[in-house]
């Protein structure tokens, strides 16, 4: 299974050489496997900044415990939470709709479970939620990463309100996590580090 072989292959890559470019091409699948992931509901409460601008990248490191990553990558993926959640349903409705009033009527009953599923949630629960769907977002970018041989790493090492600041983020989208791809300047200093099968998993037959 290639994918299983790609994994192996990848890791989180620590120095990137910064003349390689990643192709706007491959680029693109990566971004489409972001576009694709599953969020709950499908409300997709997330928002990706793609960054290449080197002036920003080098004042972004200085938020990210100075890891050379975040200017060496071919281009720098900030995932950011969203916390409009009641408009983004009603845009959503709109989407699945297709702004047609007797489909949105057919939906009502999946918007009221929208609704009632934020009803009384502080932001902050929202914004944890909202972070459950970028993870997997940032998952899939990785996969498709190692399958199109791109080197990635993800990085929690940055400072989330100095990058909301840097990007002039509205007060709905949060800094979460980012991802840096490119192209290996050195392979791994050493070999995967995994615990067992037995610690992670629980066969219930
Ligand atoms: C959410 C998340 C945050 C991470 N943050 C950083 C980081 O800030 N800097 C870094 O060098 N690696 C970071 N890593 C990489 C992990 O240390 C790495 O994935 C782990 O040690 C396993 O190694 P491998 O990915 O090379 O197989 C992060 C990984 C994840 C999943």
């Amino acid at each position: 299974m290639s994918f299983l072989k790609n994994l192996n292959w990848r890791f989180a890559t620590k120095a990137f050489n910064p003349k390689k470019k990643v192709s706007n091409e491959d680029l693109n699948k990566i971004l489409e496997s972001i576009h694709m992931s599953p969020s709950s509901f499908g409300l997709q409460a997330f928002h990706v900044h793609v960054i290449t601008n080197q002036e920003l990248l080098d004042q972004l490191k200085e938020h990210s415990w100075n890891q050379s990553q975040t200017s060496d990558c071919s281009h720098y993926l900030v995932f950011s939470a969203r916390t409009d959640i009641t408009s983004r349903i009603d845009q959503l409705i709109e989407l699945a709709s297709n702004s047609d009033p007797e489909k949105k009527e057919q939906l009502s009953q999946y918007e009221g479970m929208m609704r009632g599923f934020i009803e009384g949630k502080s932001e902050e629960w929202i914004q944890n939620w909202a972070a459950k769907q970028v993870y997997i977002a940032l998952g899939f970018a990785m996969a498709a990463c190692a399958e199109l041989q791109i080197d990635s790493c993800p990085m929690e090492g940055i400072t989330p309100d100095e990058y909301d600041r840097l990007l002039e983020n509205p007060k709905h989208l949060k800094t979460t996590v980012t991802l840096a791809i490119g192209y290996r300047e050195e392979e791994p200093a050493y070999p995967k580090r995994r615990f067992s099968d037995k610690d992670l998993f629980t066969t219930v037959e």
